[in-house]
């Protein structure tokens, strides 16, 4: 089987290059840039030395690729789809351009779409929702890493009728890779170490995805969403708060999560736990008194939040395994 990552110099691209390299399925990885076009894929991805020997080349269309990893900026990514769905190839776009089916809502938060048509097509691609849709997808939406976090956290909730589901409250803690390989001011190692940045407090545009994916289930539900930018190169933690009655709301999770590959419901979920592989570990608190539901939910943002996840999705829609290529585990300490 023949992959091809497009934005491959970027940090989803480097992460599907890494992953796809020792993926038993995969006979061939190759990878498009505009920056480093000619140039050996190392440059970019120095992990990779040794590891994966070919140049970045120029895109043009999907080539002799059964399978195609849009890495690019949002709006990028439509420009592309039309015609990759048209060579017949199976897509996977990890940006935000086919998330929202909804055209109207999709535009409030982003922009024209160029090809509203598709956003139909898409298949939201988190498999503990859309298992049975994503195997038979020829274009896979891949959700957003504040977005997988959260969602998992709060899916197993959807029905309980007694938790005020019209006020989550999602405080959310994402390290710097989250923001792409580009440098700013921002994301300065001045700016950023020793520190806890919110940025966005009101308005993030993955509160809208959240809410959308989670109104398919239960049409009360509405998430307030607040991230935070801390001082570590990768890895998401969301605390989620939620008021009311539930009981034995651990087991709830563990019952939902039970057959899942990817979701651990643990005792204290943290960043470390996770990094480097494609687990969410989720932690279920619940405060009698107060009536007060907190579940603590992390993801490596990289991988079980972009390009890991990409990969569990290509598993599915090519009949594979669906952990095949994702089983490397997190480190201790
Ligand atoms: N970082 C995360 O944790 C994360 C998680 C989930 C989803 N995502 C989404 O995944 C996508 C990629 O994210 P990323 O973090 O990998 O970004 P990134 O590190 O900035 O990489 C994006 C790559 O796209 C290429 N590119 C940039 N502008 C382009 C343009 N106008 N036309 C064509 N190519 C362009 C660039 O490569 P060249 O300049 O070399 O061509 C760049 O290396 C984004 O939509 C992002 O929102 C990111």
């Amino acid at each position: 089987m023949k992959a091809l990552v497009v934005g491959g110099s970027g940090y989803t691209g480097g992460e599907l290059l890494r992953i796809l390299s020792l993926h038993p399925k995969v006979d061939e990885v190759t990878a498009t840039s505009r920056t480093y076009e000619g140039r050996d894929i190392p440059e970019a991805h120095p992990n990779l030395t040794k590891v994966l020997n070919g140049k970045f080349r120029q895109y043009k269309g999907a080539g002799d690729a059964d399978i195609v990893f849009l890495c690019l900026p949002h709006t990028k990514s439509m420009e592309a789809v039309p015609e990759l769905l048209n060579s017949g190839v199976k897509v996977i776009d990890l940006s935000a351009d086919y998330r929202i089916s909804d055209k109207q809502v999709f535009e409030k938060y982003y922009c024209i779409h160029k090809n509203p048509e598709l956003l139909k097509k898409a298949v939201y691609g988190l498999p503990e929702l859309n298992r049975a849709k994503i195997k038979k997808a020829s274009l896979i939406a891949n959700p957003g890493c504040y977005v997988t976090s959260a969602l998992l956290g709060l899916i197993p909730l959807m029905g309980e009728k007694k938790l005020d589901l019209e006020h989550i409250i999602v405080d959310a803690k994402s390290g710097t890779s989250g923001a792409g390989v580009k440098p700013t001011q921002f994301l300065h190692a001045s700016e950023v170490a020793d520190n806890l940045k919110p940025y966005k407090v009101i308005g993030h545009r993955h509160q809208p995805e959240i809410d959308f994916i989670l109104q398919g289930l239960n049409p009360n539900a509405s998430v307030n969403f607040t991230p935070t930018l801390a001082p570590f190169s990768r890895g998401i933690q969301e605390t989620i708060h939620i008021f009311g009655e539930i009981d034995d709301p651990v087991k709830i999770f563990e019952k939902k999560y039970a057959k899942e590959p990817f979701v651990r419901v643990v005792s204290e979920s943290t960043v470390k736990n996770v990094a480097f592989s494609n687990y969410c570990d989720i932690a279920v608190f619940y405060d009698n008194e107060k009536q007060r539901l907190v579940v603590v939910s992390s993801i490596d943002n990289l991988i079980k939040g972009a390009s890991g996840q990409a990969v569990e999705n290509m598993n599915l829609m090519m009949g594979y395994g669906e952990t095949e290529g994702l089983q490397t585990l997190p480190y201790h300490p």
